[in-house]
């Protein structure tokens, strides 16, 4: 429990110094490797009603302000684009991407007419899983489908206010089973240790995962930023953080015998089926109020509020807000991280990546993994313990929560960014701003 509650706090401070922004003081999106090929996140923060434990960037949604997004995320794929980047994967996450299934479409489809992209993944709700948004999606050639269950439980769905929304576990269950198959791989995300959620629930749940035959299941804890904390325990009740691992235990068990663990939180009925983005794609770029990008060690975020990525998109400025160049050392901490999500890291492909000196500037860490007894030595890799991936789980949702923390901290009060005639006195300079790049023009 004491190495538990470290590692919380290690992982908040740490997160938080690598958030603040430290060597650049031009907000605009890396440049690319010329070479190299990203996977690209799209995120749609649009959600018809807005569930109390989100830890996401949502709002409610408004037709208008969501037709506006669409158009300026059109225009910052073309911005990356011009950039020179290129994209052979496109993850759009939210919110709600199904929200506006054609203008969904006219993104996807507008980024796979300038890029060589073969794997599309969406998220979506129960709700969608409808006929015409189906047909849709399969239509703009969407691989990987991902829905949001949470829980089959009648009472936890009630008391997370997505019964009404979304339908009850059975209801819930039968569209799944109707989707199963459909694409090639149907993730469900679902969520451990709501207040009112007992070992039996979950072990039902569990058992109705493996029924629909989902391809993949990806079980988070319930991750509590400061924001939501009190908005959970008012619908669900008193959060016990101290019965997570005894959960995690029970859950890794039971679906042992049907799924690989491909990380800590994501079960795959085959295995390599790692869809988690950031683990699979070194270098991503996101797109979208409030997205986080990585690329060339440089950590970057988009604007959190809504109507300013709008409104700097439409008037050619970038809706970047921070960027973080990573160190060295920062740089193999946050790789060995990633790679750890997984349960293990290959020493010889981290040395390839960062030299010899991998070793000697990562000591403390790895020194901790070996005291703890979190991680072994197994064929050239450093492989996690059972209890090695429940710490890592640990810091995964402590580094969710303090990046929640992070946003609500920075969610601003909307910037005036003037219209030409209003004068250029209250225009943000060009440096915080600068201009989103442009197709150099046929004659150049
Ligand atoms: C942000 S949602 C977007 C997709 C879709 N709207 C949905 O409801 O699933 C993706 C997933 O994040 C997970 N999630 C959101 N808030 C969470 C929290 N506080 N703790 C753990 N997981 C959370 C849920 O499992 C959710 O399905
Ligand atoms: S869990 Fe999904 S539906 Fe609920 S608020 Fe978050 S993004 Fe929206």
């Amino acid at each position: 429990m004491l190495t538990e509650i470290f590692l919380r706090i290690h992982a908040a401070r740490l997160t938080r110094r690598y958030l603040a922004p430290k060597g650049s003081s031009v907000y605009s999106p890396p440049q690319p490797d010329s070479k190299a090929q990203y996977l690209l996140y799209i995120h749609i923060p649009f959600c018809q009603e807005l569930c109390p434990f989100c830890s996401f960037l949502r709002v409610k949604f408004e037709p208008s302000l969501a037709k506006a997004y669409f158009d300026a995320l059109k225009k910052e794929i073309d911005a990356y684009h011009n950039l020179g980047y290129s994209f052979n994967s496109i993850y759009v996450g939210g919110g709600t991407p199904t929200i506006m299934p054609d203008k969904l479409a006219d993104i996807v489809l507008h980024a796979k007419s300038l890029w060589p992209v073969t794997q599309v993944s969406v998220e979506t709700n129960p709700s969608h899983l409808t006929g015409d948004i189906l047909s849709v999606l399969k239509d703009i050639g969407a691989n990987r489908l991902s829905v949001g269950v949470q829980s089959f439980d009648d009472r936890v769905l009630r008391s997370i206010q997505r019964y009404d929304k979304y339908g009850s576990g059975q209801q819930i269950r039968q569209k799944l089973s109707s989707v199963a198959g459909m694409f090639d791989t149907l993730n469900v995300d679902m969520i451990f240790n709501f207040p009112n959620q007992t070992a039996e629930m979950l072990k039902a749940d569990v058992n109705i995962i493996k029924e629909i035959k989902a391809d993949q299941v990806t079980w988070y804890p319930l991750i509590i930023s400061k924001s939501r904390k009190r908005q959970i325990a008012t619908s669900c009740g008193r959060i016990n953080s101290r019965r997570e691992r005894r959960l995690y235990d029970m859950l890794t068990q039971e679906l042992a015998d049907t799924y690989n663990a491909e990380s800590v939180w994501c079960f795959a009925n085959r295995p390599g089926l790692i869809d988690e983005y950031p683990v699979s794609h070194d270098d991503y770029a996101g797109l979208g109020a409030g997205s986080m990008g990585y690329v060339n060690g440089a950590l970057y975020f988009n604007t959190f509020s809504i109507p300013d990525y709008i409104r700097m998109i439409e008037q050619d400025r970038s809706p970047v807000l921070a960027v973080r160049n990573f160190s060295p050392v920062e740089k193999m901490r946050f790789s060995l991280l990633l790679k750890l999500l997984t349960g293990s890291a290959s020493i010889a492909a981290m040395k390839t990546k960062y030299g010899k000196r991998f070793v000697r500037c990562l000591w403390k860490e790895l020194l901790f993994l070996f005291i703890t007894r979190s991680a072994v030595f197994s064929n050239g890799n450093i492989v996690l313990t059972a209890r090695g991936r429940y710490y890592w789980l640990t810091i995964m949702s402590t580094l969710f929560a303090t990046l929640g923390d992070y946003r609500d901290l920075h969610t601003p009060p909307p910037i005036v960014i003037p219209s030409a005639a209003e004068g250029s006195a209250k225009t943000p300079s060009p440096q915080s701003l600068p201009c989103l790049p442009r197709a150099p023009s046929r004659g150049a």
